[in-house]
This record gives C-alpha cells, structure tokens and sequence, in this order.
C-alpha cells in the first residue's frame, strides 16, 4: 500500500509531488508527507488528518521555500504506528539531514533498532520505516554517497519494501531502491522521477523504466544510474504502457466507484474483444501455452484475496462443468503457508486487479517453486505477478481507482470463464455447438450488464429503504454463493454493515440461529439448477421472521412474491450469471454507504493495493 513519489530537477518540485500524490492517495489515505531539500536544509511537512491530508499540504505550500533541488512524498497506509504526524512519512535520521519515503514492510526493524539505539540514535516515531533513516545517516558518515548508502542498507533489511531517500549532502540525488513492493523510475526534460505506481507520472512522462528486486537507483535530474545489490551497474529496462491519465480521471461521476461501475459493459467488451468468436473459437496467445502443454494440464488451483478469489469461485464452476477438469480455489495469503501438492501436470492461475497484492504474489511464487505452471490473470500490464508468471491473461478493465472491486471483479470473472472454455475446447470436453452458445452467451454479457445497469435507480430505492440496516445475511448457491461472498464484502467494506454469507443450504446447519425479525437476508434467486432449494431456503429464514431481499430474473413474478424487495436483472444463463447478478449488489452496496455519508471511493481501513502481509 502507500504511495511514494521523488522529483529531482524540476522547477516546482513541490508541485510535481502534490499533483502525483493526488493520484496516489487510493494506495492509502491515513496520512500524507513531503520533504524538499537543498544544500543547507531539508523542508518537510506532514499531515495526517485521514483522507484531508493532501488539502493541509497544498495550503502549507504557500509557506515552501523557493529554488529547492529536489523531494520526495508518501501517502500512507498505516501498519506499523497509529495514524498521527509522527508516523507520517517521510521520516528523518537524527542530525534532520537525511530524508526517506517506505512502502512494504521491514521485518526486522526492531532487530536493526536495537544495534541503532546502542550507537546513539534516537527514533521519533513508531514506524518500522524510520529505521532506513538512521541506517543512511550511519553509513553516509563513513564518505559514501547516498546510493551507495541506500546499498549497503538495502543489504540489511528483511521484508518488502519501496524506498526513495533524499540528503542534503548530495541535494540532485533520489536515491530508490526496492524488494517485492513496486517501484518505476521516470524522467522528462531534465528532470528525474521516481513513483511507487505508473498512474502518478502518466500525465508528466512516457520515459519510464522498470526496477528490479534488490536494485539501487541513483536519479539525477539528467542521469539515471542503477546497480545490484553486489555493486554491479545494471542497464535501464523501458517499462510499457498503455492507460492515459484521461481514463484515471472521474469523468463527471460524484465518485470513482459510480464510474467503474458504469464501465463494466465495455470493460467486459475488451476484455472479450479478440479472444472469442461467435463460432466459439478462442485465441488466448498470452497464455504461453502449447496445445500439447494444455493437454498435459491435469487440474486447475484458482487463487487470490477478497474478490480476486470470489472471482475464482465462478472460474471454478465454469472449469469443472465445462472443461470437465478438476479445479481448486484457494485464498493466496493462506496458500503459500500450506504443503500444497502441486507439480507439472498443475496450472496455477494467481488473479489479481493490481498484480501486486504481495499476498497473491507470494502465493503464485511458492506454486512455481513447487513445480506448477503459473499464469497471472491481472488487470496491470508488467506488474509483479505478470513479470513472475510463466504467462500472463490481461484483463482490460482501465485504471481502477475506487478502493472496491467492481469493473475488475466482473472482468476476472469472464475472463476465468474464457479460459475454461478455451480448455474445454482444446480438451474436446465440450461438443463444437456447445461452444458456439457459450460464445454467444458470454459474448452477450457486456450487453446484459449494460441492461443491469439501467435499473440503479431501482437498485437505489432498495439500498435507501435498507440504509438503516444492522445485520445481513446474504444467501445463494453454486454461482450464487459466489455472489453472495462478493455482495456482503461490498456491503461491509463501503457501509460497514455487518454482513456475512452463507451457501443458502448451510443456514440449517447453525447459522440460521441467528435469523429473527431484526434480521435482512439478501438471496441470489436466479433461475438455475437449484432455484427451487433457494426457494426453500428463502422460507426458511422467512419463517423465522427475516426481511428478505431477492436478486432475480426480469418479470420472475414467483420469486418476487415471496420477498419484501427485489433487484431484477436480466434474464442470463445460471453459469454466466454472475458477472450480471453482481452488478445490483454492488448497487447496494454503493447506496447504502452513499446514504451514510460515507466515502465510497476511500472506505476507511482500507487501501486500494495490499502490499503487506
Ligand atoms: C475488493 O473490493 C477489495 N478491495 C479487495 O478484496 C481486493 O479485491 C483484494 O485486496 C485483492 O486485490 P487485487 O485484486 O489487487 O489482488
């Protein structure tokens, strides 16, 4: 999480961090800090009034000194130290000469610490961060300059970290450094760049260049030089993209999670677009893979966090009834901890919108070093688990900027069911007409979605009648189930409402003690093979005395009249449900907290990319 952004060279560095730090601020909200430095000083201001932060620095900019060399920023997502000005980045070493940005975590910090305070240092926070402060400050008195510092550092640390380091001893220098937690280096016109995220120098520059694990840059205003940890130069590695800052930007919604979730139909559109045709044929050449290494592909693990993995559950479903291959789902940040059994004859799917939930990250690295084939589905080109893959499957969902998951989940969805499909064909598990109707069918999807969408309004009605609400329960099966999980993470990560789902058919099995007339159960009641068990399920907590809302096919007359409200969609095929049912949920979701007065796009505790375990 946190974002981090260093400007040398420009005329209004200040500026240049304030305008990239805007566009940072989803990675984390609970504070926000800059430093500008020259010869002489270091200028740094710090803020941490949650999600304000930025606003209190841009007023103190009209106090900043003028002519400053260079400077770093960092909007932060707290893990080690409360959210207050001391912890706020950037933090400084002892003598106030040297200045440092983190994101990630460093392990061992309390272990570094303890040599630090018996060499006289003295820390003023409680960050695990501070400590890469006082690591410099020991090595720059031995003569080094502040790259070479920031290598003998890096040497020392344990655990994921971005850095970017500034001094006044060498002024023009940023010096960056970076494990796992992702880090780019940029430069226009004289001026050097560092950035935690590609979307803060979109609109400054295209010139950007990746860096690699353990590798140390030194950014000056007109050169950029990069060394290994071993001391060895590196060359510069161009880093390719294609999102323009237009379609970061809000386009006239109140929030970005509006927009998103406007944008499903035609993110799902190119996300499709090339991959299938009508005939059913699929062209996945990303995927790296062989028809004969498909054919020796015998079982599918399905992997992420939150609604990455609630993704997978659909995928699932759609690999064993399609495909008629044995699939798994796990949760990534439990995965790596296992004794997972996994070899060759394994694909290994890690799904990610950012690419780089270090999670997920870990996980897919832990699948390759036990011998499984691995594939990113990610919506980031060239990010972590994209460049770690043997393949990589990119959603093409745009810039996500709203903390919850909507046009991203919906495109990991359909493209988990692409790729089975693309297996159920290369396998002949599927008869050639078959194919052509789920072509058509998941073709037809961003259409659907489109029809979903026109009826927020309805949608909003409901979630203001529920607005109140204090517990939830939200019901389904088989896909359902799926939409179920994703709908109640929606609702407690944007309304903070207690809400919690269950495969409709384990209610009777403890959950149900829960039910009386205070109760609100959310049911996904589509038609499908278990529509009548939903149904039975439903009069369940019904009689128990629940308020019960249903998610339905248009015109389901039957289904409506046993509910107090409903969220039509478009009629669709039960296995390609979920990308449509999801849509009114999100609705939901997005009206309840609207209603609270709560920031959607920024929910609180959250950040939009976990780079921490
Ligand atoms: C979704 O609304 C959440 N914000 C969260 O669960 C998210 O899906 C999860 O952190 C995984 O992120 P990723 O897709 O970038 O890996």
């Amino acid at each position: 999480m946190c974002g981090i952004i260093g400007v040398t060279g420009a005329a209004e560095p200040l500026q240049v961090m304030l305008d990239a730090l805007a566009l940072l601020e989803y990675r984390g909200y609970d504070s926000a800090g800059v430093v500008l430095v020259d010869d002489d000083r270091l200028w740094r201001r710090r803020d941490a009034v949650r999600g304000h932060s930025l606003e209190t620095l841009r007023e103190a900019a009209a106090d900043a000194p003028a002519h400053m060399t260079a400077g770093i920023g960092h909007t932060r997502w707290a893990t080690h130290g409360a959210a207050v000005e001391r912890n706020a980045h950037p933090h400084c070493d002892c003598s106030g000469t040297v200045a440092i940005v983190h994101n990630g975590i460093i392990e061992n910090y309390q272990e570094l610490w303890d040599k630090l305070a018996a060499e006289g240092h003295t820390r003023s926070s409680e960050t695990d961060s501070e400590v890469v402060a006082h690591l410099l400050e020991r090595e720059l008195a031995t003569g080094a300059g502040l790259a070479e510092a920031l290598r003998r550092c890096v040497g020392e640390l344990r655990g994921d970290f971005a850095l970017a380091a500034v001094t006044t001893r060498e002024p023009q220098v940023i010096a960056a450094a970076r494990r796992t937690s992702p880090l780019i280096l940029g430069r226009i016109d004289g001026t050097g760049l560092v950035a935690s995220d590609i979307a803060a120098l979109l609109g400054t520059t295209r010139d950007l260049y990746q860096l690699a694990d353990d590798e140390i840059a030194e950014v000056r205003p007109d050169s950029i030089s990069v060394v290994g940890l071993d001391g060895q130069q590196r060359g510069l590695v161009p880093l390719e993209v294609g999102w323009d800052l237009v379609a970061a930007r809000r386009d006239g919604y109140d929030d970005f999670m509006s927009k998103e979730i406007h944008e499903q139909p035609r993110a799902l559109a190119d996300t499709l677009m090339g991959r299938l045709h009508v005939d059913g044929t699929t062209e996945l050449e990303e995927l790296r893979l062989t028809g004969s290494d498909l054919d020796e592909i015998e079982r599918v693990v399905l992997m992420g966090c939150g609604s990455a993995y609630y993704a997978c559950l659909s995928g699932r479903i759609a690999f064993e009834h399609w495909a008629r291959m044995p699939a798994e789902v796990e949760i990534a940040s439990e995965f790596r901890y296992r004794d997972a059994i996994l070899g060759e004859h394994t694909l290994v799917v890690a799904v990610s919108q950012s690419g780089e939930t270090v999670d997920t990250f870990h996980a897919l690295r832990e699948a390759r070093r036990r011998g499984a084939k691995t594939i990113a589905l990610t919506n980031v080109v060239d990010s972590l688990l994209a460049r770690e893959a043997d393949g990589a499957l990119y959603t093409r969902a745009g810039p996500e900027i709203g903390v919850a998951s909507t046009k991203c989940h919906a495109t990991q969805i359909v493209m988990l069911q692409l790729l089975a499909l693309h297996f159920a064909r290369q396998r002949g598990a599927i008869e050639p007409e078959e194919g052509r109707d789920l072509a058509g069918g998941l073709l037809a999807l961003p259409g659907l979605v489109g029809r979903a969408i026109a009826r927020m309004d309805d949608y909003f009605s409901v979630a203001n009648r529920l607005s109140e609400v204090q517990d939830v329960y939200f019901l389904g099966r088989r896909v359902g189930y799926a939409v179920a999980l994703e709908g109640a993470l929606k609702l407690k990560e944007l309304a903070y409402v207690r809400a919690e789902a269950y495969p409709a058919g384990e209610m009777k099995h403890g959950p149900i003690a829960l039910i009386d007339e205070s109760a609100v159960v959310v049911a996904v009641a589509t038609r499908g093979r278990l529509w009548e068990k939903v149904m039975a399920n439903i009069a369940e907590v019904k009689a128990r005395g629940a308020t019960v809302v249903v998610v339905c096919g248009e015109g389901d007359e039957e289904t409506k009249a046993v509910a107090e409200e409903f969220l039509e969609i478009p009629v669709v095929p039960e296995l390609l449900s979920p990308a449509v049912a999801i849509v009114p949920l999100q609705a939901l979701a997005y009206g309840v907290a609207r209603a609270r007065g709560n920031d959607v796009d920024r929910p609180r505790n959250l950040a939009k990319v976990v780079t921490v375990e």
